[in-house]
């Protein structure tokens, strides 16, 4: 083996043995003139070799094919609130949008902001994941939409992770869409409700249901921004423009202020040419609303989800709850403090 570690001969012979580069010749020149600019230069002679500029380092690409941004930390606010509503929204189910609403919620709090978190999903998966018992709820987001006389205060509980709290919710939220149908502005309802918390917190993250519906209305319709969580799988991308469509329309005629505040790519698995195949075709179809952050499939989700906590308390070093972080920061460039 030669002094720089690799095999005498395999790459044409580098190091102290490899022979001097030959000058750069020019082809002889062809028996007719040629009569392209510059073919009268004299043949067989060497090209004068002027040493350029530092090379300028190559950007470094992100798992979205484009290059990856130095994302800075979010700053440290002084002051809580006005409150960024933000909805986690996929009809899809299975795609990592309560994982996301958990653990986004959590890196943001983590870098100072106060977040608010409103599981809006009558399976009650945000609740469970932070440990609560569906069963032993003494009020839940559907007293507070239904009963005239529920505060906040009555229902918003501590989530465990300092500068988080959450408005639980249960199956009984299942009956709110049955009976929101016969209500007065009944789109606005969840707007309603939440209005009084926006000057408390800095961030309010809205956990949907996998479906269309009147819940899901509610919750497009009570935010300024959308994300849309989707796994790298093929299927994943059915079905996108028919939501795409209801945020149209939902902006349209009921929120003017909404606006898809990105799209991220979960559970992808960068070894595999299916991931990455997925992956390009996101960017294809939503460009610069592709999140540059992408959360890899990791069993340390599952795990932490058992243990009631976000990953960034469970597994505070894994990769799992770092991605969850760079969201928070590209979160904030993005939609909080730009
Ligand atoms: N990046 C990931 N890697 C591996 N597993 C994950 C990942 N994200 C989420 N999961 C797991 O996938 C399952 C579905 O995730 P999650 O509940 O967040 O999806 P959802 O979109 O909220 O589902 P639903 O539509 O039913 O509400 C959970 O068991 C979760 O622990
Ligand atoms: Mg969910």
């Amino acid at each position: 083996m030669s002094g720089d570690g690799s095999f005498p001969g395999l790459f044409g012979g580098q190091g102290s043995h490899a022979p001097e580069m030959p000058p750069l010749v020019r082809p002889t020149a062809p028996s007719t003139p040629d009569p392209s600019p510059g073919a009268d230069v004299p043949v067989s002679q060497p090209i004068p070799f002027e040493r350029t500029a530092e090379p300028v380092p190559d950007p470094v690409m992100g798992p979205t094919g484009r290059p990856m941004p130095d994302l800075p930390e979010p700053r440290r606010v002084e002051e809580h609130g006005p409150a960024r509503v933000i909805a986690m929204c996929n009809q899809k189910g299975g795609v990592g949008k309560t994982t996301t609403t958990i653990n986004l919620g959590a890196a943001l709090a983590e870098y100072g902001r106060k977040v608010l978190l409103v599981d809006f999903d009558p399976q009650g998966s945000l609740s469970v994941g932070l440990g609560l018992n569906p069963h032993e709820m003494d009020a839940s987001v559907y007293n507070l939409l239904m009963q005239r006389d529920m505060t906040l205060d009555d229902v918003i509980v501590p989530s465990g992770v300092p500068g988080m709290d959450l408005l639980p919710s249960n199956i009984d939220l299942s009956a709110a869409e049955v009976q929101l149908v016969h209500e007065v502005a009944r789109e606005q309802t969840l707007a309603r409700v939440l209005a009084p918390a926006i000057e408390n917190y800095d961030v309010i993250l809205i956990d949907c249901q996998p479906s269309l519906g009147l819940l899901t209305v509610n919750a497009l319709t009570a935010s300024d921004g959308v994300i849309v969580p989707l796994e790298c799988e093929y299927f994943a991308l059915r079905g996108v423009a028919l939501l795409k469509n209801t945020i149209d329309k939902v902006q349209e005629r009921l929120n003017p202020r909404l606006e898809i505040d990105g799209v991220l790519g979960t559970m992808y698995d960068g070894r595999t040419l299916h991931g990455r195949e997925v992956m390009q075709r996101l960017v294809q179809a939503w460009d610069e609303k592709v999140f540059h952050t992408v959360i890899r499939r990791t069993v340390k989700f599952s795990d932490s989800t058992v243990a009631g906590e976000p990953i960034t308390t469970y597994a505070s070093s894994s990769t799992g709850a770092d991605a969850y972080r760079q969201l928070a920061k590209e979160v904030a460039v993005r939609c909080l403090d730009g």
